[in-house]
């Protein structure tokens, strides 16, 4: 199984003095959380995609993680939207990887046992898996001017994460189509294809903010 990690975002909304991936939490990084989630997981490959300039950097944190004890970690830049970086870390998995899940750097907290839960989904014949929780604050759609257009039954609502989990097969066919998202299943669902929801994490959360950091430090610290 291969996983691609994607740290090439720029973290505008923490308002740090680097990129995301290489701000600390605890005094580490958000990569080298994300990365040591990602071994604990106990995966083959790992795919690595940062900003072009800290390939070099992103390299020495990848590398004591790595093979010979660890997965082979590849580094390479990632592209101008989320979808290109996933796309760029695909590109260097080998041939054997068949089982692919692309996760966010910016979710370094998450548990092994989501890892576990998508993996089962794939392994079990899923085309594609994901994690998710169900919501609790109630969701309303709404037009440009913001007026309200429908409420969706929370029921059939859920927040999803990652490690999104697909056959490669199938993600490659998705991102062959050009389009671009904010998550790698809405390109596999567009395809027609059925992604199952799994049971998520409320420790995987996405640090955006100053806040989530913060939020972050006190679940570490639990
Ligand atoms: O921007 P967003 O919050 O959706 O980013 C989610 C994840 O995608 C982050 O881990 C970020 O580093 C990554 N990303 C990327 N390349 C981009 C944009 C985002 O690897 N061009």
């Amino acid at each position: 199984m291969g996983v691609v990690v994607v740290a090439a975002g720029s973290g505008r909304r923490l308002g740090a003095d680097r990129p995301k991936a290489f701000v600390e939490l605890a005094g580490v990084t958000l990569l080298e959380h994300a990365l040591r989630g990602v071994v604990a997981a106990g995966v083959d490959e790992v795919a690595v995609v940062v900003p072009l300039d800290l390939v070099t950097q992103a390299e020495a944190v990848a590398a004591p993680l790595g093979a010979p004890t660890g997965p082979t970690m590849t580094v390479v830049a990632g592209g101008a939207e989320r979808t290109d970086s996933v796309a760029a870390g695909l590109s260097v998995l080998s041939e054997r990887v068949h089982l692919v899940l692309v996760h966010d750097a910016a979710r370094c907290l998450t548990p092994a046992a989501v890892f576990d839960r998508v993996l089962a989904a794939l392994e079990r014949g899923a085309k594609g898996a994901i994690p998710g929780v169900p919501v609790v604050d109630t969701i309303k759609t709404v037009d440009p001017d913001g007026f309200i257009t429908g409420t969706p039954s929370r029921d059939s609502l859920r927040a999803v994460q990652t490690p999104q989990g697909f056959r490669r097969d199938v993600l490659e066919e998705a991102h062959a189509s050009g389009v671009s998202a904010t998550d790698d299943a809405a390109l596999v669902e567009a395809l027609g294809h059925r992604v199952l929801v799994v049971e998520g994490d409320h420790r995987s959360l996405k640090i955006t903010t100053p806040e989530d950091l913060a939020h972050a430090e006190r679940l570490l610290r639990a």
